[in-house]
């Protein structure tokens, strides 16, 4: 009977510290009270200067998180032995924000009087932020993941989805993290906020047919056939506030990016995003579901990997 007892204790322990070892929106909650409104407040100022930074952020977690998990990896600058996220085919010249991201990581380890927040941590919450501060949802942010000690600019290239992808591509890419075709639909609504390169949607706005012929014409004096490369154009008509008008614009083929106008082209996502171009509670409610899930995505966790002081290098 004792036996009995020590054995089913023992089963509960084990169990007790699988479920310790996941993601709890309270993790700092002792160790650094102060964390997340030292992220919000930095979060908030960076935005107010400039708009745009609150889309770079959130798309630093989302690349974060679609190569190997939420660790952090993206953050990692090139040494003789890490080959840089940064300068993958989706990153390079392209994602941006990391000096915000030091800012945030400085101010934290500041408040909380050593380096208890994990890089990883702080895309999750400054995602969250901006969101918000750009008009958005918010949600809860699971917190406790920790930073990995190496990248992999390989794994970025084969795992973060590029604008050329056809329907199926892109249910692929998210299955295989994963996410489900709603959520693909609902985090694609990422693009109503921020900016896109000339580059980036070029082939759809002179090749592709499933385009309003005035949206097109008018991107092709920022895009021409030729050159340009990095000239900008915003991803919805209302690219610094979070709303619902990037599904609209893509019931009108108003896309800017070849994989957008895919969710809406006579599939299966059609239907969702007509329903999210009507009713933006639906959409608001469903993204932030959809961020937790993203936030999700094999975090390192207990005693693996390491809090990095510094987000650009792993730890001496
Ligand atoms: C569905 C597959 C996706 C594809 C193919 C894709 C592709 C792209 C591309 C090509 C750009 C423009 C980059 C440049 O020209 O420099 C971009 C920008 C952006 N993406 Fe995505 N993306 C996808 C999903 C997402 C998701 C899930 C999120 C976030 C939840 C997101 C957030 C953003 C944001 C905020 C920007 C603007 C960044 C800025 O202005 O700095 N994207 N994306
Ligand atoms: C459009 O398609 C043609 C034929 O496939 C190709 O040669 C051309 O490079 C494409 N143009 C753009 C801008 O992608």
């Amino acid at each position: 009977m004792a036996l009995r007892g020590y054995f089913f204790v023992l089963v509960f322990v084990a169990l007790a510290s699988s479920a310790f070892s996941e993601l709890s929106s309270h993790y700092y909650d002792y160790s650094c009270p102060k964390a997340l409104s030292t992220i919000k407040t930095a979060v908030e100022a960076a935005v107010q200067k400039e708009r745009r930074m609150g889309a770079s952020l959130t798309r630093l977690h989302f690349h974060d998180c679609f190569v190997n998990g939420c660790d952090g990896s993206i953050l990692l600058d090139s040494t003789s032995s890490i080959d840089s996220e940064k300068n993958s085919n989706a990153n390079f010249q392209s994602a941006r924000g990391f000096e915000v991201v030091d800012e945030i990581k400085q101010a934290v380890d500041e408040a909380c009087g050593k380096p208890v927040v994990s890089c990883a941590d702080i895309l999750a919450v400054a995602a969250r932020d901006s969101v918000v501060a750009l008009g958005g949802p918010s949600w809860k942010v699971k917190l406790g993941r920790r930073d990995s000690t190496t990248a992999s600019r390989a794994a970025a290239d084969a795992n973060i989805p590029a604008p050329f992808f056809s329907l199926s591509q892109l249910i692929t890419n998210f299955r295989n993290h994963g996410l489900d075709e709603k959520d693909l639909v609902v985090l694609a609504g990422g693009h109503s906020i921020g900016y896109a390169r000339c580059a980036t949607f070029r082939a759809h706005i002179y090749n592709d047919s499933n385009i309003d012929p005035d949206f097109a014409k008018d991107l092709k004096y920022i895009c021409p056939t030729a050159g340009a490369d990095s000239n900008l154009s915003p991803l919805d008509s209302t690219a610094a506030q979070f709303d619902k008008n990037y599904y609209s614009n893509l019931v009108q083929k108003k896309g800017l990016l070849h994989s957008d106008q895919e969710l809406f082209n006579g599939g299966s996502t059609d239907e969702l995003v007509r329903e999210y171009s009507y009713d933006s509670e639906d959409f608001y409610e469903d993204f932030a579901k959809s961020m937790i899930k993203m936030g999700n995505i094999q975090p390192l966790t207990g005693n693996q990997g390491e809090i990095r002081v510094n987000c650009r290098k792993v730890n001496q």
